[in-house]
């Protein structure tokens, strides 16, 4: 081991309805090598239940009241001080405008107090590096990562840890949008994914939905028509909707959503030549959509990586993991007075 100075980043996410923060120490040597200290999330999904959704104000008002506990059990149970930490990376972009204000100036008012650098980070930044919390050194390129979230559906193809481009994504909803609203459709409550999973268990007969963008020749989704599609599909049902047949609709609208997340990626594997597929975002705890692309990797002969499950829903460690990359790939500090929240920061 050489003896190569050893950094600690402390990362702050609030893009959307998860206060979190995490610290990281890691090394800037030939490869990568770090270690998540601690990690803190404050969920906000009990307070956005009563509303079946998020609330911009109202997610920004709890990340004001948490932030400051949440930073500071971080570095606590990292057994850190500020003067430990060399880097503040708050996520600045994409997001909710509101949430991520709090966030960012918090890291601003942290920095310019300590004068501590800040590493802006993006949010899709950290989903994507999310997949090498663990044995990053063995990832085998080039990697195809699919990020499906609430608020993203994209498809990257990494050349190595520095060089990535985006070649597909959702030109509506996002996919955990989409299982959000067909939850809703059905009177279940939010966040309705993991209801939906659950409910789809239970599902007898598929109803057939259609697969939105299946047959064009590009990498991007349509999750919005498929939405629609079960609305109509509903809309014709007489009466109240049984058990069984609320458990046939979600069954097969998480047939049809994985159907066209799988093949369209297992294309791009194909085409890219890709090792690995890594799968991330709060939709990859989809179970049906996990054990399929398992299952396609397997028979591509590709490695598959997906993260813990707190490492899928938002969480800090991301945010820290994606500076960490950013900072081995030359992303210079920026003073605090000229950080900026950019809610439409997209990766390319
Ligand atoms: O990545 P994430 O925590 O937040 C965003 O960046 O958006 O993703 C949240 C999304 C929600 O839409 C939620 O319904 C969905 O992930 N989700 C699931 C499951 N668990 C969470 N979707 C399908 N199946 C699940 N088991
Ligand atoms: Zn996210």
């Amino acid at each position: 081991m050489t003896n190569m100075k050893q950094i600690r980043i402390l990362s702050i996410e609030t893009s959307c309805d998860e206060t979190a923060a995490a610290v990281l120490e890691g090394k800037l040597g030939a490869k990568p090598e770090f270690t998540i200290k601690s990690s803190v999330v404050k969920s906000q999904i009990e307070i956005h239940k009563k509303t079946g959704g998020v609330v911009p104000e109202v997610a920004a008002r709890a990340h004001m009241q948490n932030i400051l506990p949440v930073v500071t059990k971080a570095m606590k149970d990292a057994g850190v001080e500020l003067s430990d930490i060399d880097y503040i990376a708050p996520t600045t972009g994409p997001g909710l405008v509101v949430s991520l204000i709090v966030g960012t100036e918090f890291a601003k008012g942290l920095s310019m107090a300590s004068g501590i650098p800040i590493l802006p980070t993006n949010h899709m930044s950290g989903h994507l590096y999310s997949a090498f919390a663990s044995n990053p050194a063995k990832a085998k390129f080039p990697v195809l990562s699919l990020i499906v979230s609430g608020g993203h559906t994209m498809l990257v193809v990494m050349k190595d840890f520095k060089n990535y481009k985006v070649i597909g994504q959702t030109v509506d909803d996002a996919a955990g949008e989409a299982f959000d609203k067909v939850a809703r459709l059905l009177s279940l409550p939010y966040p309705g994914g993991p209801e939906i999973s659950k409910l789809a268990t239970k599902g007898k007969t598929d109803v057939n939905f259609p697969r939105p963008m299946l047959g064009d020749p590009n990498y991007n989704f349509s999750f919005a028509g498929l939405k629609t599609a079960v609305l109509y599909h509903l809309d014709k049902l007489p009466g109240k909707l049984s058990p069984q047949i609320k458990a046939d609709v979600a069954m097969s609208f998480e047939n049809a959503a994985v159907d066209v997340l799988v093949q369209k990626t297992m294309r791009a594997v194909k085409q890219y030549k890709c090792k690995t597929i890594s799968l991330s975002g709060g939709v990859a705890a989809n179970r049906k959509l996990r054990e399929e692309l398992a299952g396609a990797a397997k028979t591509a002969k590709a490695d598959f990586i997906v993260p813990d499950f707190e490492l899928c829903t938002d969480n800090a460690q991301m945010i820290a993991i994606a500076a960490y990359f950013n900072l081995r790939n030359n992303q210079k500090a920026v003073p605090a007075s000229k950080v900026k929240a950019d809610p439409a920061w997209e990766i390319h």
